[in-house]
């Protein structure tokens, strides 16, 4: 994990100072993942081979340019839905956290893919 920690966070630490602290995420993209990964979200989507859900690089080329797309996936990924999968209902469970600087995080790093 810690190779991929190097360039994203400096990449980060420039874009704060560039942009002024509060616009630019205050995660990294390996605190991001492990957000993630403590959420289960890998269990159903990873980001570019397709499992139970679809992979992160399809929802971000499918739903980047939508209008106000980053308030619903806010709200997606914090209340407690079902998805169908394979004719099953499944949980579609919240991101373990309620700190509103990670979930916009984790929404950015979505439709980023
Ligand atoms: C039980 C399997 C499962 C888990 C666990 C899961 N997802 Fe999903 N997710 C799905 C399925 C299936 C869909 C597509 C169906 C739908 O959009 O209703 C989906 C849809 C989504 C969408 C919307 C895609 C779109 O095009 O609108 C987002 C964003 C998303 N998931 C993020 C997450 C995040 C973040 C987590 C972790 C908190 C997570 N998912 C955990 C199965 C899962």
């Amino acid at each position: 994990m810690n190779k991929f920690v190097k360039a994203p966070a400096t990449v980060g630490i420039c874009a704060l100072l560039l942009l002024g602290a509060g616009s630019a995420s205050a995660l990294s993209d390996s605190e991001v993942k492990s957000l993630m990964k403590k959420s289960n979200c890998f269990r159903c989507h990873a980001e570019d081979k397709p499992k139970d859900g679809p992979t992160y690089k399809e929802i971000a080329e499918k739903n980047r340019d939508k209008p106000d797309i980053e308030a619903k996936f806010y709200k997606r990924i914090t209340t407690f839905e079902k998805v169908e999968i394979k004719g099953k209902k499944e949980d579609h469970e919240p991101l373990k956290t309620k700190d509103d600087e990670e979930i916009k995080a984790v929404v950015k790093w979505i439709l980023s893919r």
